[in-house]
């Protein structure tokens, strides 16, 4: 047998969802990054874990807030999705500068990204250090997606489909599904 390597490891571990995390930071000015590296961790208390880099904006805010609203684009906010990840909120109020509307949440007080198909509210439980990331554990308060978007069984794909990041610029789109026999 042959083998290939990517440039990295993670890079077999994608393409994986994005959510824009959207946080209140000091002097209750909002903002939003991109990240994938966000995963399911247990049903009861519904809990998820996300790696937010400790050198990053949203790190501070996180801190400040302990609290976050995860927001998951569309293929049609791909553009924004990535620039929102090209430029840190300790430099420019993000928000503003890519027109973000936000509205009120239903359990925490950082608002959502409007213009997302499905939202997550979370509140952070507890944290491990791992290299240049804080893991941080948050449970979830609340959860739900545009009318129309989900079945009980999650996105109706493709007529709603989060889009999944590569790597740099490229994102995917799930294609097909298989069914495994019984
Ligand atoms: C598609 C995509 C996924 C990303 N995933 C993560 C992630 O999971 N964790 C992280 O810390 N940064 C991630 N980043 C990088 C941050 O979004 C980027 O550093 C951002 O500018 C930080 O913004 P802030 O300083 O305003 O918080 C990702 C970027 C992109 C474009």
């Amino acid at each position: 047998m042959s083998f290939s390597k990517p440039r990295e490891f993670y890079y077999l571990l994608h393409p994986r969802p994005v959510v824009v995390v959207v946080t209140t930071c000091e002097g209750g000015k909002y903002n939003a990054m991109p990240a994938s590296w966000i995963t399911p961790v247990s049903e009861e208390p519904p809990t998820i874990a996300i790696a937010i880099d400790r050198e990053s904006y949203t790190f501070k805010c996180i801190e400040y807030s302990k609290e976050a609203t995860f927001n998951i684009p569309s293929a049609e906010q791909v553009d924004t999705v990535y620039r929102l990840g090209t430029v840190s909120g300790k430099n420019v109020d993000k928000i503003k500068m890519f027109n973000l509307s936000l509205s009120k949440a239903n359990k925490v007080s950082t608002p959502i990204w409007q213009d997302a198909i499905g939202w997550i509210e979370g509140k952070v439980t507890s944290f491990i250090d791992v290299g240049e990331v804080r893991l941080y554990i948050f449970e979830v308060l609340d959860y739900y997606a545009k009318a129309d978007a989900v079945s009980e069984w999650g996105w109706q794909i493709p007529k709603a489909n989060p889009i999944q990041h590569g790597a740099g610029r490229w994102f995917y789109l799930v294609g097909r599904h298989v069914v495994a026999s019984k």
